[in-house]
């Protein structure tokens, strides 16, 4: 199994659940997140002085599959929350050991 952790858009959350939903996505956890990429966030002027925002707000979601449809959830991700520019956000994929249904004791693979 992987997890996929995505960081995106805000505004892009509802296009890349719609696109998760398509291809079968059923179990993810969403957060609301502060982040900076490669820019170091963003240095804006207001009246005449330079303010530097470097913790811009994000969407986290998580996901963990199984590692056959891995491929298939990353590509939708990809294509939902893109929009060419800066800031669009990053992928992150991690092995997962197991996982356990606390209700029913049941481990692994089918539990995703
Ligand atoms: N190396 C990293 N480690 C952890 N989180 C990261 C990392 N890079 C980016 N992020 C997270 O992803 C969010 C979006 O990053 P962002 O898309 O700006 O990445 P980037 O590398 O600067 O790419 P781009 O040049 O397209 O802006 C950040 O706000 C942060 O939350
Ligand atoms: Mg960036």
């Amino acid at each position: 199994m992987k997890a996929i952790v995505a960081i995106i858009r805000q505004e892009k959350f509802d296009d890349v659940k719609r696109a998760l939903m398509e291809v079968g996505c059923e179990g993810m956890t969403v957060s609301e997140v502060k982040g900076r990429g490669s820019q170091k966030g963003i240095r804006e002027s207001y009246r005449g002085s330079s303010y530097c925002i470097d913790l811009i707000p994000k969407t986290r979601i998580e996901i963990v599959v199984k590692s056959d449809e891995l491929d298939l959830f990353v590509d939708a991700i990809k294509k939902a929350a893109y929009t060419g520019n800066i800031g669009d956000g990053k992928i992150f994929i991690y092995p997962v050991e197991n996982v356990i249904r606390i209700r029913t004791g049941e481990q692994g693979d089918d539990v995703v």
